[in-house]
């Protein structure tokens, strides 16, 4: 089960004010925590209803390919990318189907894919909430024409992932038959992981989908519907240390698995949280930048900086309590005093090791750290970090008194894009 730590900002507070939260500052914010619920509510978001929906549609989808194909290509972007990109890297065995996350337009990585793959049995997944982003749209009509000139059936190669009504690709599969699935209209981009978007491609890969749900369910229940403060703690403490000049969140899992987790969270934080506008209109230019690190890796390469530069950081840890496995470190050395300290030692006490050892360090030296803690990597832990996390930032967004669900400064740059593209000779 999901659990935080915020021991080590208090004990920051109590070697400097100014650095840390205290116990007081965080609770003064308790009586709140109804009055910014209902606030979120009345944003009228599906994403926090997400964990309890029905998915028998996908489950039987899947079940009807089974086999049917070596490669899928997911086409998508962004919220549509980001978190398939997560499960996959977190959680999936199996070798086959390959598959491949066309995250970007560079053309030597659609030239890339485009070779690795055998046309004839490849799927591709086109997924976009607004079935209009020019990334994604060109993708498919790409891949679309390739297939169209090998003279593949378009409907057998092609499932769409789009908004129920609106935009292109909604219009295409309802004119031509192409399989598809709804991202509800009340889910934006970066809060539609646990729709079609990362549910579909986990069930064709063999991930219990329902457990993904249950783990997101379990997490809405506890941290919004009762009275569990930790995930309106974690915006409380990430809003008052960016009062206290703290506007870097480190985001630092201690797991190779969920070095993509950081990835997607940054988009979350970033998108939700980064605006011109306060919700009355004044010019506030809210954010909190995230900066996302892995660890034991980054220890030696962004920890120097997060422990003696600038006191502009928060760092969020990732703990996991038990990995799937257990590797000894042999004693391959003799006599060396230097080196008794490996002896007997697993790689998880090392990396156990170490993560305790950088939050001693940071604390003492006035870098407040919070930590999150699971006990093993799989579906149910996963759909609780999508869900807590996705809650914690909405309770951000009510504090800073922005709109959290919304991004003009991304539609601006889709437009302008098009009207620089209109120029290009061809
Ligand atoms: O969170 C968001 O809404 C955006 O970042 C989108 O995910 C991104 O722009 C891609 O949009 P779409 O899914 O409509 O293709």
């Amino acid at each position: 089960m999901l659990t935080v730590n915020f021991d080590n900002l208090f004990k920051v507070y109590n070697q400097d004010p100014k650095h840390g939260v205290s116990t007081p500052e965080l609770e003064n914010y308790k009586t709140q925590f109804d009055n910014y619920k209902d606030k979120i509510l009345s944003r009228k978001q599906g994403f926090l209803d997400l964990g309890e929906q029905n998915i028998q549609h996908i489950l039987d989808y899947a079940a009807s390919i089974k086999n049917k194909y070596t490669d899928i290509v997911i086409l998508g972007i962004g919220g549509s990318m980001l978190g398939p990109v997560t499960i996959l890297d977190t959680l999936k065995k199996q070798e086959t189907p390959k598959v491949h996350c066309l995250d970007n337009i560079d053309p030597d990585l659609i030239t890339k894919i485009t070779d690795t793959i055998s046309l004839q049995t490849t799927l591709f997944l086109v997924q976009t909430k607004s079935g209009g982003t020019p990334e994604t749209l060109a993708q498919y009509f790409y891949f679309r024409d390739i297939l169209q000139t090998a003279n593949l059936e378009i409907a057998n190669h092609f499932v769409f992932i789009t908004d129920p009504e609106k935009g292109y690709l909604r219009k295409i599969a309802n004119q031509q038959n192409i399989p598809s699935f709804e991202i509800p209209d009340n889910v934006g981009g970066r809060f539609s992981v646990l729709t079609p978007v990362g549910l579909l491609i986990s069930a064709l890969v063999g991930l219990d989908i329902q457990k993904l749900l249950n783990g997101a369910k379990d997490t809405k229940t506890r941290f919004f519907d009762e009275t569990n403060f930790e995930a309106y703690y974690l915006a409380v403490s990430q809003f008052l240390l960016s009062q206290k000049g703290k506007n870097i969140n480190v985001f630092m899992p201690y797991s190779s698995r969920l070095k993509t987790l950081a990835n997607w969270y940054t988009q979350l934080l970033s998108e939700s949280v980064g605006k011109k506008l306060d919700l009355n209109g004044n010019q506030v230019f809210a954010g909190i930048t995230p900066l996302p690190a892995l660890g034991a890796t980054d220890q030696h390469s962004q920890l120097q900086l997060f422990s003696e530069g600038p006191h502009d950081k928060l760092t969020l840890f990732l703990e996991v309590e038990k990995f799937e496995n257990q590797v000894k470190i042999p004693t391959l050395w003799q006599n060396d005093d230097n080196l008794g300290y490996l002896e007997n030692k697993t790689f998880n006490q090392l990396l156990a090791a170490e993560l305790a050892g950088t939050k001693a360090s940071l604390t003492e030296n006035n870098r407040p750290n919070i930590t999150l803690k699971i006990d093993k990597i799989n579906e149910h832990s996963l759909g609780e970090l999508f869900m807590f996390l996705e809650i914690s930032v909405a309770f951000l967004g009510e504090l800073l008194n922005i709109n959290t669900f919304d991004q003009p400064g991304v539609e601006r740059s889709k437009v302008l894009a098009k009207e620089i593209l209109i120029k290009f000779s061809s």
